[in-house]
C-alpha cells in the first residue's frame, strides 16, 4: 500500500484551507469522479486505495455499507478524526460521489445487510474487552494517529476506525455494524468473527455494546478548540529592531532555537533594497516538533513557530497564527493538546516581547 507523502498533504490542506475559508471555488455540475478528486482522493487515495484515510474501493466494504450510510458519513464526517464533515456538499453532489465509490466496486457488489437482533450489552462489553479493544481502544476511541506511517506501526496498514465517535454512530445501523462483524474485511486487520469462532449471537450483544457508545458523554475527540480569533497580535512599544531583538531573546528564553530573523522580501528584492519595517523571525522546539509530527506529520507545514513583527499605520505589530485554529482545519482530537499548549507558549512569547 502507498502512503500519502507531505506533497499530498500540502493538497488536504489546501482544500481544507478553502473550505475553511468559504473560497471553494469548484463544483458545478455534480460529477463524482471530480468531486472525488478534489475532496477525498488526497486522504483515501486516487483509486480508493487508501491513505490517511482508510481504503473505499474495498469489495467487502462496498457490499456492506448502503448508500444512506455513505451520504451521512460525507455529511457528518467524524469529528476529531480527520475525516472532515462535508457540509458544503449539495445533495446532488454527495449522491454524485456515492455514485463513484459504488462504481469502484467490481460489477454486481450490492449492500448485502443481515439483520441485528435485540443482544445483551453487558455481555457484549466482555466480548469486546477481549476482543476489539486491543484494534478500536477500551472506550472504541479508534487506533492513535492519522494513520501516515509517521504515526502509526509500520505492520499496521489500516488505522483502525473510531467507533465511539458521533459521526460513526450517526451514520451506521445496527445492520450494518453486524454485517461488518460477520463478514470482515478481506485486505484489512478487520477480519470475521463468524470464522473466529464467534456465534451470531455473541455479536448481536457486541452490537448493542458498541451502540450503547452513544449514550457516553461525547468523546473528547468530538469537541474542536474554540479560538477568539485566527490571530495572536499585541502591539510593540519598541521600535522594528529593538522588537526583533527582544523577541529573539524572549524565545531563547522560552528554549526555542532561534532559526532565522530577516526581512520579509529578503531573497525576493534586490539586496539592500529590502523593507526594514517587516521582519519574519523563525524558531523551533525540536523536541516540541518532533512530538508533534508523531501525532499529526501535517503540522510540519506550520511548524518552526513563525513571528511577524510588522510596521502597520505608525504602530510596530507582533504577531503570529493562533494555533488553534489548527484544531479546526486538522479535526484531530489528539492534536488539541499540543495546540493549546503552543497558542500558551506563543502567547507568553509574544507578551514577554512586548514588555
Ligand atoms: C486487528 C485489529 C482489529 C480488531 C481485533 C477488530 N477490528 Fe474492527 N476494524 C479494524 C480496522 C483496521 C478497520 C478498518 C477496516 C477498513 O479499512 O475498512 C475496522 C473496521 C471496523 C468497523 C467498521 C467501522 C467503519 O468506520 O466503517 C467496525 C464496526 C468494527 N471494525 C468493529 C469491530 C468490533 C466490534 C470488533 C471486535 C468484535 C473489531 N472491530 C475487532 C481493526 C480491527
Ligand atoms: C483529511 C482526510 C480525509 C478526507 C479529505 C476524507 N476522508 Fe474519509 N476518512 C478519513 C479517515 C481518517 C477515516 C477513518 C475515521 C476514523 O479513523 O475513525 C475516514 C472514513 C471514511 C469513511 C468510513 C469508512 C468505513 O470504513 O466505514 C467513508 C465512507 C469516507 N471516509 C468517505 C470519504 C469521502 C467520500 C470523502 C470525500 C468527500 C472523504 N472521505 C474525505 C479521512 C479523510
Amino acid at each position: 500500500m502507498t502512503h500519502p507523502s507531505i506533497s499530498s498533504w500540502r493538497l488536504v490542506i489546501g482544500a481544507l484551507l478553502a473550505l475553511g475559508l468559504g473560497l471553494a471555488p469548484w463544483a458545478h455540475a455534480a460529477d463524482g469522479a471530480r468531486l472525488y478528486t478534489q475532496h477525498c482522493a488526497a486522504c483515501h487515495g486516487a483509486e480508493g486505495k487508501g491513505g490517511v484515510g482508510v481504503p473505499l474501493a474495498l469489495p467487502d466494504f462496498l457490499a456492506q455499507a448502503d448508500d444512506d450510510y455513505l451520504r451521512k458519513t460525507i455529511r457528518l464526517g467524524r469529528p476529531g478524526r480527520v475525516m472532515p464533515a462535508f457540509a458544503q456538499l449539495s445533495d446532488a453532489e454527495v449522491d454524485a460521489v456515492v455514485g463513484y465509490l459504488r462504481a469502484l466496486a467490481p460489477a454486481g457488489a450490492k449492500p448485502v445487510a443481515v439483520k441485528a437482533k435485540p443482544g445483551n450489552a453487558a455481555r457484549g462489553a466482555e466480548l469486546y474487552e477481549k476482543r476489539c479493544a486491543s484494534c478500536h481502544g477500551a472506550h472504541g476511541e479508534g487506533g492513535h494517529g492519522t494513520g501516515v506511517t509517521f504515526s502509526r506501526p509500520r505492520d499496521l496498514p489500516v488505522l483502525a476506525p473510531a467507533l465511539n465517535n458521533p459521526g460513526f454512530l450517526k451514520s451506521a445501523s445496527d445492520d450494518f455494524i453486524k454485517t461488518v462483524l460477520m463478514r470482515g474485511r478481506q485486505g484489512t486487520p478487520m477480519s470475521s468473527f463468524l470464522k473466529q469462532g464467534l456465534q451470531e449471537r455473541d455479536i448481536d450483544d457486541i452490537v448493542a455494546y458498541v451502540r450503547g457508545f452513544a449514550v457516553q458523554p461525547a468523546p473528547a475527540g468530538a469537541k474542536l478548540l474554540e479560538s477568539e480569533s485566527a490571530v495572536i497580535v499585541r502591539e510593540s512599544p519598541y521600535d522594528v529592531e529593538q522588537t526583533v531583538d527582544k523577541l529573539k531573546t524572549a524565545f531563547s528564553g522560552a528554549n526555542l532555537r532561534v532559526i532565522r530573523a530577516v526581512p520579509y522580501d529578503e531573497g525576493v528584492v534586490e539586496k539592500g533594497r529590502e523593507n526594514r519595517k517587516r521582519y519574519i523571525v523563525d524558531a523551533c522546539d525540536f523536541n516540541f516538533l518532533n512530538k508533534a509530527l508523531a501525532v499529526d506529520p501535517r503540522v510540519g507545514l506550520f511548524l518552526p513557530c513563525r513571528v511577524t513583527v510588522a510596521e502597520h499605520q505608525g504602530k510596530v505589530l507582533v504577531l503570529t497564527i493562533n494555533p488553534k485554529r489548527l484544531s479546526a482545519i486538522f479535526n484531530n482530537a489528539e492534536l488539541n493538546e499540543l495546540c493549546e499548549q503552543m497558542q500558551k507558549l506563543y502567547t507568553d512569547i509574544i507578551e514577554e516581547t512586548v514588555l
